[in-house]
């Protein structure tokens, strides 16, 4: 029998301070003031080089949900400060845009407000392993630059199982991919990394055994030197839909 949830869609209370996990404790130190959420909104904004890196990631992002066929009613968490919604409401009929930071989503919701106005946007806060939605309320998920902050894996298989349990179809996500160049060489330098490199074939492992199957090979941000990759899984279907 399917697991559901007697909650609808909306803001859910945020989770009380004494739950969150060290990694939702640095992030939320990081992008969970007004000053963090706003230089988050710009960053991608300062110099010609972060223009053109955040133009070619959302390229990747936008052909990666173009061939995963997404479509319908579509959840983009963590939303950040809105920098993908656009992309994937260019995909999708209502994008749901989630994040843990209040004033992250404050951010997303003032830089989205032209788009809001269609009624095919909303907003909620709400951490991605702890989701208000029906189980799958979603067509597809987008996941973008979390995964890589959670070490821990059994909190990463409480975001892999949450996010196939709110969606039916599929889900895109980016992660930091142990076997790009870039990873190599920093790690033969010694270099202390904060991002939690994975190989394709551990997450893989991980997701599959939560219900997320890769679908295909990782697609590297930014060619040869990107560090961070997006893959797409689809929904593996229970045996509930089947019967
Ligand atoms: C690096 S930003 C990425 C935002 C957006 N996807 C982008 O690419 O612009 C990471 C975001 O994850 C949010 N976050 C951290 N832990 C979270 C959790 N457990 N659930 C939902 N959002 C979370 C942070 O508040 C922050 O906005």
């Amino acid at each position: 029998m399917r697991r559901s949830r007697a909650c609808g869609i909306g803001p859910r209370k945020e989770k009380a301070a004494g739950t969150l996990s060290a990694v939702e404790r640095h992030l939320l130190t990081r992008y969970g003031s007004k000053e963090g959420a706003l230089a988050y909104r710009h960053k991608y904004e300062r110099s010609l080089s972060r223009r053109l890196s955040n133009r070619r990631e959302l390229g990747v992002v936008d052909r990666a949900l173009d061939e995963a066929g997404v479509r319908g009613r579509v959840l983009d968490c963590p939303c950040g400060a809105g920098r993908l919604t656009p992309t994937i409401l260019a995909h999708a009929d209502h994008v749901t845009a989630v994040d843990l930071s209040e004033a992250m989503v404050d951010e997303a919701r003032s830089a989205l407000a032209p788009l809001s106005a269609g009624g095919r946007l909303d907003f909620a806060v709400a951490s991605v392993d702890d989701l208000s939605f029906e189980d799958a309320h979603f067509d597809a998920a987008v996941c973008h630059r979390l995964i890589h902050h959670i070490a821990d894996p059994a909190q990463r298989a409480r975001v892999f199982a949450e996010l196939a349990r709110v969606t039916k179809g599929s889900v895109v996500m980016s992660f930091s991919d142990a076997t790009t160049f870039k990873h190599r060489l920093q790690s033969r330098r010694g270099r202390k990394r904060r991002r939690v490199a994975l190989d394709p074939e551990q997450l893989r492992e991980e997701a599959g055994s939560h219900g997320l199957v890769l679908r295909d090979r990782p697609r590297r941000l930014n060619g040869l030197f990107s560090l961070v990759a997006v893959v797409v899984f689809d929904v593996a279907r229970k045996a509930s839909d089947v019967a």
